[in-house]
C-alpha cells in the first residue's frame, strides 16, 4: 500500500495542497564507473519493456492529444472512448477535463478495483508532456528522449529516479486494478535499472 504525505503551505489568500508518495524505495545510484556499457544496455532493454507497456505508453502519446485504451476490457489498443482529447493543457480543459471522470482521490485503491471505472489516483490525472513521446516508439527513440535534458523536463539521472519514486500517477501502472495487466517488473526494479543505465552513461541501441 502507498502512504501519502500531505504538505500544505498557506500564503496570504492562497492555499495549495501538494500530494506526493512517501519514499518507499531505494534511489541511490551505484558507484560511478561500476556499471559496464553492456550491463547498462541490458538494463535499458528492461526499461524499454516498461516504458513501451500500455500502462505507461497509453498516457505518453506525444503530439497526439488522445489517451489510449488497451487490455481485456477493450480488446485491441484503441483511442480512449468518448472521443476524449487532452488539448494543449494535456488535462482536457479545452474539451472535457480528465478530472470529470478521473477524480483526484486520496483513497483510490478500492475505486480502481472495479472494472470499467475511470482510474483515480491522489494527483490530477493527465497526459504526459508532448516530448515524452513513447506510444508506438522504438527502443532507440524512447532511449534518446529520456536521456536528453532538453526533452525530459531537464532531469538528471537522480531527478528521473526521484520522479519515479514520487509520482503517484505512474505508481498506478504497477497496481492498475480493474483486471488490467500491470507494468512489468516492479517500481523498485525499474528504478534500479534506471540508476544502472544512467551510471553506465545512458547507452542506447545504435549509439556509435
Ligand atoms: C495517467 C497518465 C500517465 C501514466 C499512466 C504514466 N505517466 Fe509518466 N508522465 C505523466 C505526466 C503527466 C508526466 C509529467 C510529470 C511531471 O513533469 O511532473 C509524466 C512524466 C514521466 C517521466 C518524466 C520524464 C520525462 O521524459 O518527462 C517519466 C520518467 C515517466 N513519466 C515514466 C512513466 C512510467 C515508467 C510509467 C509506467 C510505469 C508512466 N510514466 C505512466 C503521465 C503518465
Ligand atoms: C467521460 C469520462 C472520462 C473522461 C473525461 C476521461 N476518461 Fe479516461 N477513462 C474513463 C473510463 C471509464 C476509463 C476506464 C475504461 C475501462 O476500463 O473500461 C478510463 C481509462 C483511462 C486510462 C487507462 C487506459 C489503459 O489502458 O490503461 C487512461 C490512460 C485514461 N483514461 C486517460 C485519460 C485522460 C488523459 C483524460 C483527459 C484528457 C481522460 N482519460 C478523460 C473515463 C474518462
Amino acid at each position: 500500500m502507498l502512504r501519502f504525505l500531505m504538505v500544505t503551505p498557506v500564503a496570504i489568500g492562497l492555499s495549495v495542497t501538494f500530494v506526493t508518495a512517501e519514499s518507499t524505495i531505494d534511489v541511490t545510484p551505484p558507484a560511478p564507473g561500476s556499471v559496464s556499457k553492456a550491463d547498462g544496455l541490458a538494463a535499458w532493454s528492461r526499461i524499454y519493456e516498461v516504458t513501451s507497456h500500455p500502462r505507461c505508453s497509453n498516457c505518453h502519446t506525444g503530439a497526439s492529444d488522445r489517451p489510449m485504451w488497451s487490455g481485456p476490457s477493450y480488446g485491441k489498443t484503441r483511442a480512449h472512448g468518448m472521443n476524449i482529447r487532452a488539448g494543449e493543457s494535456r488535462m482536457g480543459v479545452e474539451y472535457v477535463p480528465c478530472a470529470t471522470c478521473h477524480v483526484t482521490n486520496l483513497n483510490a485503491s478500492s475505486t480502481n478495483e472495479t472494472p470499467h471505472t475511470a482510474p483515480q489516483v491522489a494527483a490530477p490525472w493527465r497526459l504526459a508532456p508532448i516530448e515524452a513521446d513513447w506510444f508506438g516508439r522504438s527502443s532507440q527513440e524512447i532511449c534518446t528522449q529520456l536521456r536528453d535534458p532538453d526533452r525530459n523536463g531537464d532531469r538528471t539521472l537522480e531527478d528521473i529516479a526521484a520522479h519515479l519514486d514520487h509520482d503517484v500517477i505512474l505508481h498506478w501502472a504497477w497496481n492498475p486494478g480493474g483486471g488490467r495487466e500491470a507494468a512489468p517488473y516492479s517500481l523498485q526494479e525499474h528504478v534500479t535499472d534506471i540508476l544502472a543505465w544512467g551510471t553506465a552513461g545512458f547507452p542506447c541501441e545504435g549509439d556509435t
